[in-house]
């Protein structure tokens, strides 16, 4: 099996900021875990940079428009590497292949007829980019930008989404995975069980010039979301690309709740428009807030990934992120409560678990994997306690649920720090007679370390490596290879490095 993987496209009006980090460092981890499992996967981001927004912030940056996308865009691709989050591919909507895809759509979807012209006012949200209807208002305002949106009226084209309602309808009953989690799967079939309006795709030139024309009319160009959501397939190679088929037929598409409609429906009711079958599935997530406050510039309480990284590392910013948010769930971030998690979750519980293992292997066993003798009670429920969290852990990961199966590493984490209290190896060294029990608990604790080690490849690579390499643990080696018990070779050398996780005093 196969993954193509995609995260939305971010728009160039505003700078990187921890809400984009998560869903980056999702799809990474994703990712990471997909090739674990020895799966190929492709895993694309890029950024949105037609429409109004992006007009005003240039504008108000006192640079052209071209310029100013050139350098948000640089600044988001920059970001990427500073969380370790690699993708294989960055598309940016003002790439001329990806502009000449969408007019080659334009074109074949007007032809079929699904496109048309005609008088039209409406609510226009400006935050949205789009025209909402008077139902989603509440109190007169927009409710995911608080702003009352503004009567428009102009002519337009117009998609004829309404067509494929049914059909739309149809394949969300029929595909009960095709969008998750299940809350934003019944938000969408409940919307859709009042008529669809058609989607208005374009916007005259007068009013907006940074977009891309439509190739049957030069007086109007495309409407951001009927641009921006065929970045999914022009970043593959669509139309004849040689993988593009392959990778389509594996497509997963990852966003948060506020584009969950454009994606939910303009996206698949376009692609069956264009003779393609929908996306595999839809992973829906939630909002981060901080200290518990929406985040936003004018309260001035916007978190940028540089900073949170600055402070306590990729590694650990990838933990808390994962560990701390239930997937579609909103979170809350506040350093503090990043603060808390490297102290007790990796400095005290893993950092300690593992150089404490280490130290005695190299005190007690000359720094090799001792060779076990046969294992008591205690030790095969530390065996399979482990080998159980890996099956778990697995489980869990495949269905994006991030929190639990790290909950289920830390549980085995905390099994092994109990299991050395109670075995008190620095005991039994100090007794000649019990020197094949001494090197039984040790080699348990290292084979349950390997274990560890693997699950956190995806979620903290740089620690993962470390912990790989001092066991030593095979970098390539994947999951399905880790589910057993007495992988590593007696006699190999261990290494104790330095601490994975020092202890941090204070949050700046
Ligand atoms: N350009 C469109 C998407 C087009 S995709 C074909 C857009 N861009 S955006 O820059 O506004 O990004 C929205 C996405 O950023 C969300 O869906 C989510 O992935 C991420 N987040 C932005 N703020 C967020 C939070 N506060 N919390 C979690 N994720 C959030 O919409």
């Amino acid at each position: 099996m196969s993954l193509y993987l995609t995260t939305p496209i971010f728009y160039v009006n505003a700078q990187p900021h921890l809400g984009h980090a998560y869903t980056a460092v999702v799809a990474d981890t994703v990712s990471r875990f997909h090739r674990l499992l020895g799966r190929e996967v492709f895993f694309q981001t890029g950024t949105d940079e037609h429409g109004d927004k992006i007009v005003q912030a240039a504008t108000a940056a006192g640079v052209e428009v071209k310029e100013y996308v050139d350098r948000i865009s640089a600044l988001f691709r920059e970001t990427w590497p500073l969380l370790a989050v690699e993708p294989d591919n960055y598309i940016r909507t003002t790439d001329p292949g990806h502009q000449a895809v969408v007019q080659q759509i334009l074109q074949q979807v007007h032809e079929r007829g699904d496109i048309y012209f005609r008088d039209y006012s409406g609510l226009y949200c400006r935050g949205c980019e789009r025209f909402i209807t008077e139902k989603e208002l509440v109190d007169g305002k927009c409710p995911d930008h608080l702003t009352a949106p503004e009567e428009v009226a102009e002519q337009n084209y117009f998609f004829r989404m309404s067509r494929y309602q049914q059909w739309l309808i149809d394949h969300i009953k029929a595909n009960p995975d095709f969008i998750s989690p299940e809350r934003y799967r019944n938000e969408v079939l409940s919307f859709l069980s009042e008529p669809l309006e058609d989607l208005c795709i374009s916007r005259p030139v007068s009013r907006l010039s940074w977009g891309i024309p439509l190739p049957f009319d030069s007086n109007f160009v495309t409407y951001v979301w009927f641009d921006a959501l065929i970045n999914y397939i022009s970043g593959i190679g669509y139309p004849d690309g040689p993988d593009f088929t392959r990778r389509w037929a594996a497509a997963e598409h990852l966003i948060a709740k506020d584009i969950l409609k454009p994606h939910a429906i303009f996206w698949p009711t376009m692609l069956k428009a264009m003779g393609l079958p929908p996306y595999r599935r839809l992973h829906v997530h939630g909002y981060w807030n901080v200290n518990e406050t929406k985040m936003s510039k004018s309260i001035g309480n916007v978190v940028r990934p540089a900073e949170m990284v600055e402070q306590f590392g990729a590694d650990t910013i990838r933990y808390f992120l994962l560990r701390e948010m239930s997937f579609g769930l909103d979170a809350s971030y506040s350093d503090q409560a990043v603060l808390a998690r490297r102290n007790s979750d990796l400095a005290n519980d893993l950092g300690n678990l593992f150089s404490r293992s280490l130290t005695m292997v190299k005190n007690f066993c000359q720094g090799r994997v001792p060779q076990p003798g046969p294992l008591g009670p205690e030790d095969r429920e530390l065996a399979n306690a482990a080998l159980a969290m890996l099956a778990d852990y697995r489980e869990k990961m495949e269905q994006l649920a991030f929190r639990q199966a790290l909950e289920a590493v830390w549980e085995v984490i905390g099994r092994a720090n109990r299991y050395i209290v109670g075995n008190a190896p620095w005991e039994l060294a100090k007794d000649p007679a019990r020197e094949e029990r001494l090197r039984t608990v040790l080699n348990t604790l290292l084979e349950t370390l390997r274990c560890i080690a693997c699950t956190l490849k995806p979620v903290m690579p740089a620690a993962a490596a470390r912990m790989a390499a001092a066991l030593p643990l095979d970098p390539e080696a994947n999951l399905a290879d880790q589910q057993q018990w007495g992988k590593l070779p007696p006699g190999a050398p261990v290494t104790v490095g330095e601490n994975l996780f020092p202890r941090i005093k204070q949050a700046k």
